[in-house]
């Protein structure tokens, strides 16, 4: 397993200096491009993502020069730009001919973001994006802060839709993602966590952002409620499917490829489907050492407790979850019309399995 190249426990630096300190580690860095990854989604929907992205420069404006560095910082780095995505895509799908699309598809990105700064400085993360976390760059204060800020500001911008359902489904994503996490730190260095209980935290800190964008998309363009109710499922088994393969990058990744350190989920007890699979199912003395890895990392040869895991097929049996997972969903947008929209959420819910970042 790489050492990790930043260590977000590192002494902090001042703000004005950080973003110079910390260069991209890598110059080819897919992050780069800031845009999502399939070339068909890409040149489909490339007018809406740099509407979006317009929305979100404007709308990162404060008059406190912290907040600004630190959410350029971050937002910046780029990032896949996913449930922008989704949402837009969706939006399509649905006919949809206005504009209010934009505008909640940066609000889901600034909701996103926000989460990432507060997970980064809970999981004690170092490197996203193929940079220092903004932890590591700016300190934990600032990182918790400026996520308030754009919680905040992602709000104040979907009030201004002026639609009450949007403000329903948002408010309560906002808050299932919120218990997602604090049900994950329940189960930190928690042998006995279940597959049931990981997809719980996997459904609520993940998949119910994914489940938002669909269902924001199909409300602006007004479609049924039951057409509603097939694109919301279709977000959340695709964010399921995402975060398994997520789990599943932090044991067989490249940092050069995810832009983040991996092994971190090994590293902080954090019990996700491979080990909980490799808990039950790999050799006696090698659930010993998965055992005594999760209850004491720091202790314990991290790289043998990969290597068991990964020979034990935990990783096979992740991503055949994942797979169907990505299946159900494409399933649940069968009713669509045929269209380039319809096409582009398929390929968003192969990619969702296939990515290697
Ligand atoms: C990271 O999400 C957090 C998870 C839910 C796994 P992404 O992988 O979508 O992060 P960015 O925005 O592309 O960096
Ligand atoms: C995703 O989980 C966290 C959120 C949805 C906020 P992870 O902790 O696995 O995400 P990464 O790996 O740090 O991006
Ligand atoms: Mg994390
Ligand atoms: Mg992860």
């Amino acid at each position: 397993m790489p050492a990790s190249p930043v260590g977000c426990r590192r002494a902090c630096l001042t703000p004005a200096s950080a973003p110079s300190y910390y260069p991209r580690l890598f110059a080819d860095y897919r992050f780069l491009q800031a845009t999502v990854a399939p070339k068909l989604i890409t040149d489909l929907i490339a007018d809406d993502m740099q509407a979006v992205d317009a929305v979100i420069r404007e709308r990162l404006a404060s008059d406190v020069v912290l907040i600004r560095q630190v959410a350029e910082y971050i937002i910046s780095s780029g990032g896949k730009r996913l449930r922008p995505a989704l949402l837009a895509l969706v939006a399509g799908a649905c006919g949809y001919q206005g504009r209010a699309h934009h505008q909640l598809a940066a609000v889901v990105e600034f909701i996103h973001t926000a989460t990432l700064l507060h997970d980064d400085v809970v999981d004690d993360s170092g490197m996203r994006r193929g940079r220092a976390t903004a932890n590591a760059a700016f300190g934990n204060p600032a990182s918790v802060l400026v996520g308030d800020f754009l919680y905040s500001r992602a709000f104040q911008m979907m009030v201004e839709v002026d639609n009450m359902r949007v403000m329903e489904v948002l408010a309560d994503a906002t808050n299932t993602i919120a218990e997602g996490e604090v049900l994950q730190l329940l189960n930190i260095h928690n042998i006995e966590t279940t597959e049931d209980d990981y997809l719980r935290v996997v459904r609520s800190k993940t998949a119910k952002l994914f489940e938002a964008a669909g269902r924001l998309g199909a409300i602006i363009a007004g479609v049924t409620a039951q057409l509603e109710e097939a694109l919301a499922a279709y977000g959340s088994h695709i964010g399921t499917a995402f975060q398994l393969v997520d789990d599943i990058l932090d044991y067989s990744g490249e940092l050069e490829n995810t832009g983040k350190n991996i092994g971190d989920d090994l590293a902080e007890g954090k019990v996700t489907l491979p080990l909980i699979f490799a808990l039950r199912n790999a050799a006696p003395k090698q659930q010993d050492l998965i055992r005594k890895a999760i209850y004491e990392p720091a202790e314990s040869d991290l790289h043998r407790v990969v290597v068991s895991v990964r020979d034990c097929g935990a990783l096979d049996y992740a991503r055949a979850q994942a797979e169907t997972e990505s299946g159900i969903a494409k399933n649940m947008i069968a009713a669509l019309p045929n269209s380039k929209y319809r096409d582009c959420l398929l390929e968003l819910a192969a990619f969702a399995v296939i990515r290697n970042y």
